[in-house]
């Protein structure tokens, strides 16, 4: 009998480089509040958020991950046609298959990269990480484009009260390669399956199809996002400071060793809460770019990542800890080496 012969010995995998991309229309609290008999008091102090970017009808999932993706790729140094593997992480590409990916990869100009969607809501950039950064290390790919995107303005009903001033739309994206040491710690992921009726996206397509064996009531013109906001926020802030405190632990390096701190951009309360459950050091810098990007799901950590950088608030060489946690429920956490 034959064997597969001895595998490349794993290598080490770094970010090199980041972009964004985030849509031009600034829409301000009040214009979303009167649809939701609503406040840019209680927004605010709610949910932190004072604005929120709303791509344009004819500027699509894909449009947003190119520009995003070409500019990490000059960040990178890489050219596209280096890329083995395009990840686009998303719940709001509107089409089951082909994938984003696909379309991605085609418009930066290499068609043969592998190409794929992640479907892990606002933890989906998380795993791409440690998926991008694992295929690296074993040899399964040389460099890999990560995006992040979504256009939940399209997903979100206007007149829903828990949802229409929290989500926006934009694209984050990284490079993924090789290095000589490790700059991506190992990834903590999970679920808390049990909760996965805390967000969801409804009705499915077949219901729409078939409206007359609808199984939820109310809502059959769209599937818009629904969410038991009280749920996640309990969730997040008591379930998710543990997972980021392993994933420091899994990086070898102590809380005091940390130099910045960018969680999912869900809420500012949420994110100021976890930086206090985990006891994060005074003077670590904190993402909290949702308060003028709103909750952009898959595409909230590199988003907020580059702002850091466009700011002057983080440098090369500092370790960040990421943390992605959403619908599902689902999560993931990883330290890694700003680039
Ligand atoms: N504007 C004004 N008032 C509102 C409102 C709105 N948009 N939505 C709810 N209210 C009112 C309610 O009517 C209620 O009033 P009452 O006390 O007189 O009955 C009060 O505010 C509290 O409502 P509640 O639904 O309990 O709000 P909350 O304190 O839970 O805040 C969220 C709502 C959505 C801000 C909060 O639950 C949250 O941040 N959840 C996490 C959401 C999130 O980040 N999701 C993404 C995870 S990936």
């Amino acid at each position: 009998m034959h064997k597969i012969s001895e595998p490349l010995a794993t290598r080490h995998s770094q970010i090199l480089g980041v972009g964004d991309y985030r849509p031009s229309r600034i829409v301000p609290n009040l214009e979303i509040v009167d649809l939701i008999d609503s406040s840019d008091e209680w927004i605010r102090e709610r949910s932190g958020i004072e604005s929120r970017r709303y791509a344009s009808a004819d500027e699509s999932v894909v449009d947003m991950s190119v520009a995003a993706g070409q500019k990490a790729l000059t960040a990178a140094g890489i050219t596209a046609a280096q890329l083995s593997a395009v990840i686009v992480a998303t719940v709001t590409y509107p089409f089951q298959t082909p994938s984003a990916a696909t379309d991605v990869t085609l418009r930066l100009g290499n068609p043969n990269a592998a190409a794929f969607d992640i479907s892990a809501a606002c933890a989906g950039f998380c795993y791409g990480v440690g998926m991008a950064s694992d295929m690296v290390r074993t040899h399964s790919a040389e460099y890999v484009l990560l995006i992040g995107v979504e256009k939940l303005s399209d997903f979100t009903d206007p007149t829903d009260r828990g949802t229409a001033f929290i989500f926006a739309d934009g694209a984050g994206a990284i490079v993924i390669g090789p290095s000589d040491r490790p700059k991506i710690a190992p990834m903590i992921w999970g679920s808390d399956a049990t909760a996965r009726e805390a967000i969801v996206m409804q009705p499915s397509w077949l219901e729409l199809r078939n409206p007359d064996g609808l199984a939820n009531s109310g809502n059959i013109g769209w599937p818009d996002i629904k969410m038991q906001g009280q749920t996640v926020f309990r969730w997040a802030v008591y379930q998710m400071a543990p997972i980021g405190l392993k994933a420091i632990e899994a990086a070898g390096i102590t809380v005091d060793q940390l130099d910045v701190f960018i969680p999912h951009q869900a809420n500012i309360r949420i994110i100021d809460a976890m930086a206090k459950a985990m006891k994060l050091p005074e003077g670590i810098t904190i993402a909290r770019d949702v308060r003028v990007s709103g909750n952009t799901s898959a595409a909230s950590i590199p988003l907020a990542m580059a702002a850091l950088y466009d700011s002057g608030e983080v440098k090369s060489g500092q370790l960040a800890l990421l943390i992605g946690f959403g619908a599902g429920l689902v999560y993931a956490a990883q330290v890694v080496e700003l680039p």
